[in-house]
């Protein structure tokens, strides 16, 4: 029984002051529930080593949202995994459809990401998706499939190490058009029979496999009802701690 990931990505808001009071309205509003998910926040780097001291007590880990291709040396402006984890994360996000589009990340420069992810004792949250022309054009299976060789590859190498996929569908980031609960769960499924051809079936039902793209509190249970779909990536609604809070809570006891 794989145990839902509801994991935010504040992407680049919120200031490092800001950190403090989306903890403080967090714990009022969670008043310490109980949830069953696992839930994560991927700050901005600078905001982590905060975050992480006030998430710690709610229960809550800390991620990332990139790291660098090297671990340590002469990469001016890089943030490397190994410090990432020093600094109390545990996830690193790698692959976000806005770092290919605006940062020319590609299968080339993920290959080392991953390895670094793990070296530092990290959990890689690997996005695939497709765009909206390859979509209407029948090819999103296509494009998932060749986003995942990399990490399907980096995973034969190391059939121990943990990994979270997310299928991101880049039509649904950020416009408020979800997909709906037909179309990510089967693209969930043909993840997940990806994952069982190439890495064995164990293997493949070990992994989860979140869904991103408008995650709000009014479709989230809808999503997680899907067998396949175990957690959300969730942007603009991490940002708020009322609507973070049902979608979490949508995602079981
Ligand atoms: P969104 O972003 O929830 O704001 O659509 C999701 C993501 O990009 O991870």
């Amino acid at each position: 029984m794989r145990r839902k990931l509801v994991a935010g990505n504040w992407k680049m808001h919120g200031l490092p002051s800001d950190a403090g009071a989306w903890i403080q309205k967090f714990r009022e509003l969670s008043r310490e529930q109980h949830f069953g998910a696992e839930v994560l926040i991927c700050p901005p780097y600078l905001h982590i080593p905060l975050m992480y001291e006030g998430l710690k007590a709610l229960n809550i880990k800390t991620g990332a949202q990139n790291c660098a291709t090297q671990d340590k040396g002469a990469y001016t402006g890089e943030v490397s995994a190994q410090m990432l984890a020093d600094a109390g994360v545990s996830y690193i996000i790698l692959g976000h459809s806005e770092r290919r589009q605006y940062y020319y990340e590609t299968s080339q420069t993920l290959e080392p990401k991953i390895q670094m992810v793990w070296n530092a004792g990290c959990v890689p949250v690997f996005c695939v998706g497709e765009t909206l022309d390859e979509r209407e054009a029948g090819r999103a299976e296509d494009v998932v499939a060749t986003q995942l060789h990399v990490l399907i590859n980096a995973c034969r190498n190391a059939p121990a190490a943990e990994v979270c996929i997310a299928y991101e569908p880049v039509w649904a980031i950020g416009t408020g058009k979800t997909a709906t609960a037909g179309q990510a769960g089967d693209m969930h499924a043909f993840i997940r029979k990806t994952l069982s051809t190439t890495l064995g079936e164990e293997k493949a039902q070990s992994i989860r496999i979140l869904y991103g793209g408008s995650v709000k509190p009014d479709n989230a249970a809808e999503l997680f009802a899907c067998s396949d779909i175990d957690g959300a990536l969730v942007g603009g609604a991490s940002l708020k701690p009322e609507d973070f809070i049902p979608i979490i809570a949508a995602a079981g006891v």
